[in-house]
């Protein structure tokens, strides 16, 4: 289930803005890794290549390689559509459709996806994905209420849930605790200390204990200055990027003297 990411050399471009520069980075499967740095350094800019996410964004482009498990994701011929049911995402603010049931939300992804499937089967998959992010005991007395009856914190592991359901190699997220509350942040982490044992998750976030807390491997992302690319600066395993990083600029972030 859960896949290898490897990226050569590759930078992104707003049309003839080059936002993120000669990023190489492995990803290594059932494992978490947190994407940290300042603001604008182009995290969710290369967040969103390994789904191929960008492509909804007029003008945007790559040029380098993403690797899942050896293919590459931008090869020729290959369906971004099932690129994005293979490296799932969930964004900064919980965004189920609002009017839609939770257990339709759940489903969302896998009727998008166009697959057919028995009331049985899509009953046993609902419980599934909500067991697995962590919510099921919460709403399983009312799946046929709107999703945005939810809180907070509840919303995001529908996300979470509607994510899972599509049975996806890799996990995305984006800030995913950026609108919650402390309990709620915690719950979401919890989740993908489960998580991690049968995906590939990546987390961006700003919230340093949070990385510490949830993250095998950090890489630390940077830019020059405004209008310059953000680059890699350090990547290694999170104990080291926040005791003893190589780089100046690491140690000067995760210590809070910028950013
Ligand atoms: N849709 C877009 N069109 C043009 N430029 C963009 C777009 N999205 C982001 N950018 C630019 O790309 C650069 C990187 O932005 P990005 O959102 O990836 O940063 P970030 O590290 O995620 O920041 P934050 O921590 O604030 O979320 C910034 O200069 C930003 O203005
Ligand atoms: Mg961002």
């Amino acid at each position: 289930m859960s896949k290898r990411i490897e990226v050569k050399d590759l930078n992104v471009y707003y049309s003839k803005f080059l936002a993120v520069e000669g990023v190489s980075i492995n990803i290594e499967p059932r494992s978490v890794t947190a994407f940290i740095g300042p603001s604008g350094c182009g995290k969710s800019t290369f967040l969103r290549t390994l789904n191929r996410m960008h492509e909804v964004i007029p003008g945007a482009r790559v040029e380098g390689e993403v690797l899942l498990d050896g293919e590459d994701l931008y090869g020729a011929g290959v369906d971004p559509v099932l690129v994005r049911r293979q490296v799932g995402m969930v964004f900064q603010r919980p965004n189920p459709f609002p009017t839609m049931s939770i257990r339709d939300n759940v489903l969302a992804g896998v009727r998008l996806n166009d697959r057919r499937m028995s009331k049985g089967d899509a009953d046993a998959l609902v419980e599934k994905s909500l067991t697995g992010a962590n919510l099921w005991n919460e709403v399983k007395d009312r799946l046929d209420k709107p999703g945005s009856g939810l809180s907070g914190g509840q919303q995001q592991r529908l996300c979470i849930a509607r994510a899972i359901a599509v049975s996806p190699e890799v996990l995305l997220m984006d800030e995913p605790c950026s609108a919650l509350d402390p309990i709620s942040t915690l719950a979401i982490e919890d989740l993908i200390d489960q998580l991690k044992q049968e995906y590939t998750i990546v987390i961006v976030t700003h919230n340093m204990q949070q990385a510490s807390r949830v993250s095998d491997r950090t890489a630390f992302f940077n830019i020059a200055g405004t209008g310059k690319p953000g680059k890699l600066i350090e990547y290694d395993d999170t104990s080291t990027i926040f005791s003893t990083p190589s780089v100046q600029a690491t140690e000067d972030y995760v210590s809070g003297r910028f950013g």
